[in-house]
């Protein structure tokens, strides 16, 4: 077949004088371009924000280069942009899941949690936030039930203690704050359920101990009706999740920790489709006997690290106060405030 076109020598587009070979060389566009675009960056601008555009000017340029992206492309993916943002609102983040399906989002939680130090003990590995997350869960009793008008599911009794992770000392007034979907695979925003099902926050008292009752829950595709589930499919690959439970756990003094725990028996654990299983995070979920309210029961202990021993420790992650801002009631977006919450927000 004499119609491939080698790396070296591809076929000649319009305009190209006869004769001449097209060598693919990223060094043939004009070498001073990318500079010139970073150096228009003004003196008011933060060191912060002046490093960060840098670099991702430099390595969005490097990457157009490099594939040689045309102008239809690019559209392409401009569009694929804007169609994320427009399908986003108060109750869908699109566009956080589309950083999801290419890793970005757990990535980034890795960066921001790293423990560097070599402490015998660590505190709770971390994962993702995911879009389903709400500022305004309802606060309930301890021991109390998330589950509204779901007779079906396995109904499930979770208990535990939060702890400080080099003490071991049980924490006082620490906030869970928990939710998962029903049994069709949906959170209660994305359907007519009971406004605040399947979610909770909780607070524990001088014992540091939690407990609840839920459902064990199940593995459920990502939405998939809007571009992350376009990119999933030009990727080949499906869009399940394996079966989970999210959690933010706070307290005064504590760095907050967002994670979730996944059910060892699911068929997904190898294969999440935003990648957030850590293997510390799998659990195993029990038959309980002798509750009439629950068939199944789970035991997990949370370890949080004060700011101080996570500074100690270079634990990198979210300030004091960006922390305690995380966590006022009602006011602000919730963006805003899982902004704060992960420490993302200057
Ligand atoms: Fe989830």
């Amino acid at each position: 077949m004499n119609g491939a076109a080698s790396h070296e020598t591809r076929s000649q587009p319009n305009g190209t004088p006869k004769g001449s070979a097209i060598v693919r060389r990223t060094n043939r566009f004009d070498p001073n371009f990318t500079q010139h675009v970073i150096d228009t960056t003004g003196p008011k601008t933060s060191p912060r924000i002046r490093k960060v555009m840098a670099s991702l000017i430099q390595h969005i340029h490097d990457f157009a280069r490099e594939n040689e992206v045309t102008v239809d492309e690019w559209m392409a993916g401009v569009e694929f942009i804007n169609e994320a943002g427009r399908m986003s609102n108060d109750v869908r983040n699109e566009g956080q899941l589309v950083c999801d399906v290419i890793g970005l989002e757990s990535l980034v939680d890795e960066i921001t949690y790293k423990l560097v130090s070599e402490a015998d003990s660590a505190p709770t590995a971390t994962a993702i936030l995911g879009p389903f997350w709400r500022a305004d869960a309802p606060r309930r009793d301890m021991g109390a039930t998330i589950v509204q008008n779901i007779p079906d599911g396995d109904h499930t009794f979770i208990q535990g203690i939060v702890k400080d992770y080099l003490t071991g000392e049980p924490i006082e007034g620490a906030e869970l704050d928990v939710w998962h979907t029903a049994p069709n695979g949906l959170y209660e925003q994305q359907e007519n359920q009971v406004e605040h099902n399947l979610r909770g926050r909780f607070t524990t008292g001088k014992d540091g101990r939690y407990s609840f009752y839920c459902l064990r829950p199940i593995s459920y595709p990502i939405p998939d009706d809007g571009p992350a589930g376009k990119l999933l499919k030009l990727l080949d690959r499906h869009p399940m999740r394996p079966a989970h439970i999210h959690f933010i756990v706070s307290a005064p003094k504590y760095k907050p920790i967002v994670t979730q725990v996944f059910d060892r028996r699911d068929e997904h654990l190898a294969n999440d489709s935003v990648f957030a299983v850590k293997d510390s995070l799998i659990v195993d979920f029990l038959p309980r006997e002798g509750d009439p309210k629950a068939q199944f029961e789970l035991a997990y202990d949370f370890r949080l690290a004060t700011f101080e021993d996570a500074k100690k420790y270079s634990l990198v992650g979210p300030t004091e106060e960006k922390a305690s801002q995380s966590t006022v009631d009602g006011n602000g977006s919730r963006n805003e405030q899982a902004l704060n919450m992960i420490g993302a927000k200057e």
